[in-house]
């Protein structure tokens, strides 16, 4: 069904209506500003102008234009999203336990109880920070390839009595591309081995230039294992978040990602949720990928249950009727109608999308043979 016009489309967009068009005449379509065209179509060309096309039903195609649609007055600051990188063995997970043991409220709550995906620290200042556990490279490519880009800074961890590895290149490379400020943590410096001149001297061959050599990024000396810096690394953080004047809008509905998801014994499908807009509360209806329930439980990070997550909040979500997948994002809905609605479409696109893959498999088989 012709769902809207091509004039409609653009304005949901904020993009001209020329370009829209443009856009069709490209894909084979030609149309003018007033003629209608099909929600496959709009998704399409939503995509091609960059911005991302949410499915609300089999006829109606919405749009996330990255935090375009909220007003200035309602946006709020919130927590800075963080996430480690480097190469196996640096210290990343080590890194992360011993930042976590500054956690004022963790120290209060006698310890850490459990370990999710994702967690916050809160500092003596009270600030906080939100930090998201090594998804791999191959999470955070997946996650930036849909849109779901959560990372505000990154760490790169590398350990000073090896210096820059393949992986700590690479994480260059991924921070780079997503254009995500970096901040380097020299770790291992506790060790007799360490050489953290080395590693500065090192990472300006991958164009990371350290301030102590004239450039821009900070770093610091740490040891996860004998907690030194520590709270410099903090304080870094929090100055580059201030920079980068982080806010998001709490009152609208909610929108986050999936940075990981299990089945679990007890309590079903559990997706560790990092909420990016609006506040997520039990009872909301959300969809998540192709996955969709109603919100029996939220948990965070400390395994307290809570009403509601804010933005840059980590929280588990219990209550999906199936497991999505990390870098998938999850959207609040008005109704469970509206929930099996997209995500039977999303299933049999994904459906679609594997059948079309196999065809194209045996054709290229059949090529081989020839
Ligand atoms: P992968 O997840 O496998 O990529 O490793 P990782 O980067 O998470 O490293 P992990 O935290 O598992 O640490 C690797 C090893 O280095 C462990 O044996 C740690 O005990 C050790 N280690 C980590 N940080 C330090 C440190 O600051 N000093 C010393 N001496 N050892 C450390
Ligand atoms: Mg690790």
């Amino acid at each position: 069904p012709e769902v809207i016009t091509v004039g409609d489309l653009a304005n949901r967009m904020a993009e001209r209506g020329a370009d829209v068009i443009k856009t069709l005449m490209r894909m084979g379509v030609m149309a003018t500003i007033t003629q209608t065209i099909d929600a496959d179509t709009a998704e399409l060309v939503v995509q091609e102008l960059g911005h991302r096309p949410i499915r609300v039903s089999e006829a109606d195609v919405e749009i996330g234009v990255g935090g375009g649609q909220d007003r200035a007055e309602d946006m709020v600051p919130r927590a800075p999203v963080v996430t480690v990188m480097g190469h196996v063995d640096h210290g990343k997970t080590s890194l992360l336990d011993a930042l976590r043991k500054t956690d004022v409220a963790s120290r209060e709550a006698g310890g850490i109880t459990q370990h999710i995906g994702a967690y916050q620290v809160q500092l003596e200042s009270g600030s906080r920070i939100t930090f998201i556990d090594t998804p791999g490279h191959a999470a955070f490519t997946e996650m930036r390839a849909r849109g779901a880009n959560v990372t505000d800074v990154v760490i790169l961890v590398v350990a000073a009595d090896d210096g820059v590895m393949p992986q700590t290149a690479e994480a260059i490379k991924h921070a780079k591309a997503a254009k995500v400020p970096i901040i380097v943590a020299i770790n291992k410096c506790d060790l007799p081995a360490a050489k953290p001149d080395r590693v500065r001297n090192e990472l300006l061959q991958h164009d990371l230039v350290v301030e102590a050599l004239g450039g821009d990024v900070l770093d610091v000396e740490v040891s996860a294992k004998t907690g030194l810096n520590l709270d410099r690394l903090e304080e870094s953080i929090i100055l580059q978040a201030e920079i980068l004047e982080l806010k998001a809008n709490p009152g609208r509905t909610a929108e986050g990602v999936v940075v990981e998801a299990k089945l679990d014994k007890g309590r079903g499908p559990v997706a560790t949720v990092l909420v990016k807009r609006g506040t997520l509360k039990v009872g909301d209806i959300v969809v998540a990928g192709s996955e969709w329930g109603r919100v029996r439980a939220l948990v965070n990070d400390r395994g307290a249950t809570v009403p509601q997550a804010e933005p840059a909040t980590p929280v588990e979500v219990l209550g999906l009727n199936g497991v999505p997948l990390a870098g998938e994002d999850m959207v609040v809905v008005e109704t469970e109608a509206k929930a099996r609605e997209v995500t039977e479409y999303r299933q049999r696109k994904k459906r679609e999308a594997e059948a079309a893959k196999q065809g194209r498999g045996s054709l290229e088989q059949m090529f081989k043979q020839i």
